[in-house]
Parts: structure tokens; C-alpha cells; sequence
């Protein structure tokens, strides 16, 4: 009997874990238990996933919580090595580029635990971005690598990594899209806020650059006011942002425009419903670029760059230089003129967890 251990830590971890949990379960020789960091705490933006993709609780909960990137960093170290020692896996698996992701891979591999790196090899060339520096790091000492698309691919093997460890096996966050989807269509979401769909925007904004600073916030908010006059904006607000909406002295321009839905972090299949059905999404998630694309729904970017460019290149994602003007024009743009319309990149097909287990189970750890 081997042990694998998958941790998770922050929003985006949940969706990409749940699959690969599901697909370990079909290897008798193998246990698979799953670590909660604790990174993020709020109910809204973790125990409502567990329960919307049906994932176990977890083996051992963290509760690290909230700090400085340093703080948090060295809390989770801290924990999960105390977790290894009473856990001994035989191997670990860590998803994405949070906090959380590089601070496990540091620990587990100084242990001389083999791990791997699912969603590795992306890369968005703006070391300003935590997550970019997370990618670097947790790719260059992590043992095995799993890619979602091509130019993952094509970084690894730039950077020498070796390619009979490398894989591109696609997205385990569209293996949850899919499982959810029918789940998603009966959600009644759109009648709770009062939704018709495809006449809504529905905006995420969260990252440090275009909250953090009042400027940049107020600019943003003042164009929602601005796109309600012409949609309904439905804006689920990350805590980071709902913070600063109100330490800047913001409150006033949303509480102004009734056709602005401020409304809680949303679960899994809420969220879904309302990506599916809205007539575009404006964000500056990582993660949205592709369930857009996968779903086929117009999203603008507002960010210099992606680390996931195959969702610009074939998907439905355009980048918006985050400035005002560029901001107005793109939104100006999109309601006037025809859609990006788009493909779902290769191997994005819902299968990218059992492509995984198998090739964990049987290639690196031979069973
Ligand atoms: C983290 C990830 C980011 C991901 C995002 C998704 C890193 C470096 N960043 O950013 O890649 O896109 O998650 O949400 O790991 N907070 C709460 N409740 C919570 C969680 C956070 O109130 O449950 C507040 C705290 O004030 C905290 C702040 O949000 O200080 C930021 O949380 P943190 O985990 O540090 O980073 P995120 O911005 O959520």
C-alpha cells in the first residue's frame, strides 16, 4: 500500500484536487489523503467547495491562515513538516502556484519525499507577480511535472528539465468544470440575485495590483458604475477586495448603482452557473482564463500578461492592459461588435486526473 498525499490550500487548489481524488480511488494499492493548508479559511472560500465537488474532509487540517507572504510561507513549512513526519507519504502532490504550493514542494522534497507538481511549466514572464515566483520555484525542485498545455511543455524542457519526468496530460480544473456542469444547470442561482441570462457582466478582481492601491481600485469600480449603465454587473468579491473597497472609502460608488451586484464569494457550482450563463466575464484570476475558454465565454483579462497563453491564443480570453482608457475601450468593444469565439485547447476533455493517477501509480511508483 502506497500513500499519496495532495495538498490544498487556496480557492483555486479545491477544484484541481477533487478530480485527482476521485481518479485514486479506482488503485486498491494506493491511499490517498488530502492536506488543508489552511491558507484560506473564510467558509465562502473553502469548506464551500469541499461540499460542491464532493471532496472528503481533509486528513489533517493546517490552519495556517492569513500573513505577510514570508509569514504565511514559513507557517505552512512548519505544519506540513510536522504532518509529514506523523504521515510519512510515500509521495506528494501539490497543485497550481499559491503560497502554499511552493512552501509544501520546499519542505517535502528536503524531507526526500518525491513530489509532483500538477499545472507545472506555466509561466507569465512578470516576476513582480507572487505566483510567478512560486511557478519558478516549485518547478525547479520538484521531481515530476504535469502540464495543462503546451507552452507548459515547452518551458520545462527549455529550462532542462528532464522530459521522461515531464507530462502534459491537460487540466485537472476542467475535469471538475465537467463533473459539475450538469449540477451548475439546475443551480438556482440566477433567480436568487434576480439574473436573465446572458444580460449580465460578471466581474472578479482581486490580485494585489489592482486592489491594493486606492487609485487603481477607485478607477476600477468607477468603470463597473460606468458597464451597469449598459449590463447588470454581478461582482462576487474576494475579501482582499471587499477590505479595500471599504478602507479606501469606495463603499459609496457600488452602494450608488443598484445594477452593481456586490455579492459574497460564490461555491463552486454557483459560480459555474453564473461563468456559463453571463453575456462575458471580466477578471484577474488565473484560473477563469481557462474555464471561459472551456466553456466558450467571452472573458477579458485585466492584466499585462498570462501564464496561460493558449487561452488567448485558441480559447476566449483577450488581455486588457489594466489601464483605464484600454479598460473602456476593450468594454466599449465587446458590447458593440461581434465575440471572440474559440476552441477548447488539447486534452482539456475532462479526463486529466486519471491521466495522472495512472501514470503516478504505475510509472513513478511502479506498482
Ligand atoms: C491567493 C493566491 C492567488 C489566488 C487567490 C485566489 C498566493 C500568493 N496567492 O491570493 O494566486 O488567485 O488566492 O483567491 O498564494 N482572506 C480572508 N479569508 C480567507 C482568505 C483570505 O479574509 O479565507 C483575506 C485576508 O485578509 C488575507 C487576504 O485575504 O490577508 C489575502 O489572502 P492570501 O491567501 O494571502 O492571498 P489571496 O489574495 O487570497
Amino acid at each position: 500500500m502506497k500513500k499519496i498525499i495532495s495538498v490544498v490550500g487556496a480557492r483555486p487548489n479545491f477544484m484541481k484536487v477533487a478530480p485527482i481524488h476521485r481518479a485514486f480511488s479506482a488503485y486498491p494499492d494506493v491511499e490517498h489523503l488530502i492536506i488543508h493548508t489552511g491558507q484560506h479559511y473564510d467558509s465562502t472560500m473553502s469548506d464551500a467547495f469541499f461540499q460542491d465537488l464532493d471532496m472528503p474532509q481533509p486528513a489533517y487540517f493546517m490552519g495556517v491562515g492569513s500573513g505577510t507572504h514570508a509569514e504565511q510561507t514559513a507557517r505552512v513549512m512548519v505544519e506540513f513538516e510536522k504532518a509529514m513526519l506523523e504521515l510519512k507519504p510515500d509521495f506528494v502532490i501539490v497543485v497550481g502556484d499559491v503560497n502554499s504550493t511552493i512552501a509544501c514542494t520546499l519542505t517535502a522534497v528536503k524531507m526526500g519525499i518525491t513530489t509532483a507538481h500538477i499545472e507545472s511549466g506555466l509561466r507569465s514572464g512578470d516576476r513582480s507577480m507572487p505566483e510567478e515566483i512560486n511557478r519558478i520555484a516549485t518547478d525547479s525542485i520538484c521531481d515530476y511535472w504535469f502540464v495543462t498545455e503546451q507552452s507548459g511543455l515547452d518551458n520545462l524542457l527549455h529550462y532542462g528539465c528532464p522530459s521522461e519526468r515531464v507530462f502534459f496530460v491537460g487540466n485537472t480544473m476542467i475535469d471538475s468544470q465537467y463533473y459539475a456542469l450538469a449540477q451548475a444547470e439546475h443551480s438556482n442561482i440566477l433567480e436568487q440575485i434576480g439574473l436573465t441570462p446572458k444580460e449580465y457582466a460578471l466581474v472578479t478582481i482581486h490580485r494585489p495590483s489592482n486592489v491594493d492601491e486606492s487609485e487603481q481600485l477607485g478607477e476600477l469600480l468607477e468603470i463597473l458604475a460606468e458597464l451597469s449603465t449598459k449590463r447588470t454587473v454581478v461582482f462576487p468579491v474576494h475579501p482582499r477586495t471587499r477590505k479595500n473597497i471599504s478602507t479606501h472609502g469606495l463603499s459609496s460608488i457600488i452602494e450608488q448603482n443598484s445594477n452593481i451586484k456586490l455579492i459574497d464569494p460564490q461555491g463552486y457550482i454557483s459560480f459555474l452557473a453564473l461563468m456559463k450563463n453571463s453575456d462575458f466575464v471580466m477578471t484577474d484570476s488565473g484560473g477563469i482564463q481557462e474555464e471561459t475558454t472551456a466553456l466558450g465565454v467571452p472573458c477579458l483579462t485585466i492584466r499585462t500578461t498570462t501564464e496561460r497563453p493558449i487561452t488567448c491564443e485558441i480559447g476566449t480570453n483577450i488581455l486588457i492592459e489594466p489601464t483605464p482608457e484600454a479598460i473602456r475601450i476593450a468594454l466599449r468593444t465587446i458590447l458593440d461588435s461581434p465575440r471572440k469565439t474559440g476552441q477548447v485547447p488539447p486534452l482539456w476533455d475532462g479526463k486529466a486526473a486519471e491521466r495522472i493517477a495512472e501514470i503516478i501509480v504505475k510509472r513513478c511508483l511502479g506498482l
